[in-house]
């Protein structure tokens, strides 16, 4: 069984997903937001303040490595790091790549409570959603998969990604 890996925007449910997912297929489930901020022992929103965003992408780097060789995993990764071409390549080694899509009111939605993405603690957060999103949409293309979630809830995401990958 090929590890399962999500992708995507931020805000398009690829923890939540990930975490139903994984329990559901008795995978362990690896955050690469999560390891980063544990190896670096403070919030990404501080590491990108104090240390800037190619130091991020630089620590973001090695996590995906070393998470994309764990066996019987699903990773969610973090929104950015489908932007390095060599990070895809390395996930898809052993595993499936999934991408969730979702409107970028959903994802305004979605995110407008939480402060911890510095890229959209902005004055207009829809209006960076929308130019990140069009920048981002060829990484984004590269994934095995892609799931349009809107209207979807997360178990019918998590039904959808098992029916695709045939997990
Ligand atoms: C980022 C997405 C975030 C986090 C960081 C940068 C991005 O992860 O890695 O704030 O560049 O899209 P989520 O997609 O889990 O929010």
């Amino acid at each position: 069984m090929k590890n399962i890996v999500l992708v995507g925007f931020m805000g398009t449910g690829k923890s939540v997903v990930g975490k139903r997912l994984a329990k559901e297929l008795k995978m362990r489930f690896i955050s690469t937001d999560d390891i980063i901020e544990d190896m670096e022992k403070r919030p990404i929103a501080e590491i990108f303040a104090k240390s800037g965003e190619p130091y991020f992408r630089k620590v973001e780097k090695e996590v995906i490595s070393q998470a994309a060789d764990s066996e019987n995993v699903v990773i969610a990764a973090g929104g950015g790091a489908v932007l390095d071409e060599e990070n895809i390549a390395i996930l898809k080694k052993k595993g499936i790549v999934v991408c969730l899509n979702a409107a970028p009111e959903a994802v305004y939605e979605r995110t407008k409570k939480h402060k911890h993405r510095p890229l959209l603690n902005v004055d207009d957060p829809v209006s960076k959603i929308k130019e990140l999103m069009d920048k981002r949409a060829p990484y984004y293309a590269k994934a095995d998969y892609q799931i349009n979630t809107s209207g979807m809830s997360v178990p019918e995401v998590v039904k959808e990604i098992i029916k695709i990958t045939n997990a």
